[in-house]
């Protein structure tokens, strides 16, 4: 049994409320966000059985007092990246164990990356908490699976590509599966994967191909860079390659493109009308809010991780995967895919903290834990997945 703290009450910060709510094991269920209206709504769709607050995370002193009066045994991040840091230290101050989906990312730079939590090791393995970083699906559940092929398939993992293809339509002319801002961040920036020892840089969405991803078929993906190839570089010591490809439309191309063409894509401020205004903030509040296309999004979501290496000396390649269906998603807790893609794992990573199945006193990625009970969590819980050996 086990109190829990989710921060953030978006797409996916919904997603895993409800999943906890379908768990008794979850004792209370407090959200605390910026906006209260959000949260109203929410307990108002959980008929009243979570708790709720208000809170500007970017606050440690607000996030601190917040713990102080919830007392949630550990605290689920689904806020964005730019409060990784904020939310930590709260944790740390009142010696609770954190769980997040995505890294620290300044707001002022499109540059997320490891260090600034990695570099709290020392300060939670001294407090006795657990930072458990990266427990979405990507990074989350293909570091897990990446974590299962080392454990059970391979002795040496040499290559591996991650692979995901939204094959979903929400019927929007342009929209984003997670929050805008972050979303439109990550793809515009330079390109990166790992090759023999070196990070090689490429310009954004330079670099494409067809890839036939399970249960959906052919479609085109584009090589991006992705914070669970710094991770799993660290921990998959006899790695020789790793990319992660992801698709993309024309239609989002080709509207990506003329939103960067014409400046609304910009993080730096600008001044309009008198007032300094950020342009991607302000294209944010003009796109539809993830949440929002929940209802009439049809189609699948298929991610996985296509690895290949040595097993007994032996040439090895294994395929794991999951598909997800945005309907499906829809009827278990009215989210689309990509939010219940997420919230999920962030639901798991939690329980695997407070069943004590994963333990320790530091900053972890999630590939650094049992793979196992994991695994069997998300066969229970709403992600089955298959594997295929070739
Ligand atoms: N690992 C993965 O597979 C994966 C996949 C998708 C997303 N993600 C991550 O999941 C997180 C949530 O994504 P989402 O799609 O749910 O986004 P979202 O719908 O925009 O939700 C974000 C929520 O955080 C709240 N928030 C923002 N700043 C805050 C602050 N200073 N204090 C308190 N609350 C704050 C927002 O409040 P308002 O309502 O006031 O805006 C909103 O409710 C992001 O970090 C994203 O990068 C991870």
């Amino acid at each position: 049994m086990g109190k829990v703290l989710i921060i953030g009450c978006g797409a996916a910060g919904s997603v895993v409320a409800k999943k906890c709510l379908q768990l008794p094991m979850f004792s209370h269920v407090h959200v605390a966000s910026r906006t209260l209206s959000k949260c109203q709504t929410l307990k108002a769709d959980t008929q009243d059985k979570i708790s709720i607050s208000q809170l500007d995370a970017d606050d440690t002193d607000q996030v601190y007092r917040t713990i102080q009066e919830v007392k949630p045994d550990v605290v689920i991040n689904m806020a964005l990246p730019y409060q990784d840091l904020s939310i930590m230290k709260a944790c740390l101050k009142a010696k609770v164990h954190y769980v997040d989906t995505a890294n620290y990312e300044p707001k002022d730079e499109a540059k997320f990356c490891y260090k600034w939590q990695w570099d709290m090791h020392d300060e939670f393995k001294n407090a006795g908490i657990l930072a458990l970083l990266g427990s979405g699906f990507d990074p989350g559940v293909t570091n897990v699976f990446c974590a299962y092929a080392k454990k059970h398939y391979f002795d040496e993992i040499h290559e591996v590509d991650i692979i995901d293809c939204n094959a979903g339509d929400h019927g929007k002319a342009f929209a984003t599966n997670f929050n805008p801002e972050i979303n439109i961040r990550e793809i515009t920036q330079r390109g990166k994967y790992f090759e023999n020892g070196q990070w090689i840089e490429i310009d954004p969405l330079s670099v494409s191909k067809d890839i036939d991803f399970p249960e959906v078929g052919l479609k085109r993906a584009y090589l991006i860079y992705h914070e669970e190839l710094e991770s799993l570089v660290k921990h998959l010591p006899h790695l020789k390659r790793i990319q992660f490809w992801m698709t993309f439309s024309q239609a989002y191309i080709t509207h990506l493109d003329v939103l960067q063409n014409v400046g609304l894509t910009r993080i730096d401020p600008i001044v309009f009308k008198g007032q300094e205004i950020i342009p991607l903030e302000f294209l944010k509040a003009l796109l539809p809010e993830p949440s929002s296309l929940a209802e009439n999004y049809t189609g699948k979501t298929s991610i996985g991780c296509l690895i290949s290496g040595l097993s007994k000396g032996q040439k090895k390649e294994v395929l794991i995967y999951n598909v997800c269906d945005h309907q499906e998603s829809y009827k278990d807790v009215q989210a689309q895919a990509v939010s219940y893609t997420t919230g999920v794992p962030a639901m798991i990573g939690a329980k695997m903290i407070l069943e004590k199945k994963w333990t320790g006193s530091g900053v972890f990625n999630i590939e650094e834990f049992d793979p196992d009970p994991f695994m069997e969590d998300l066969m229970r819980y709403g992600l089955p997945y298959k594997v295929q050996q070739r």
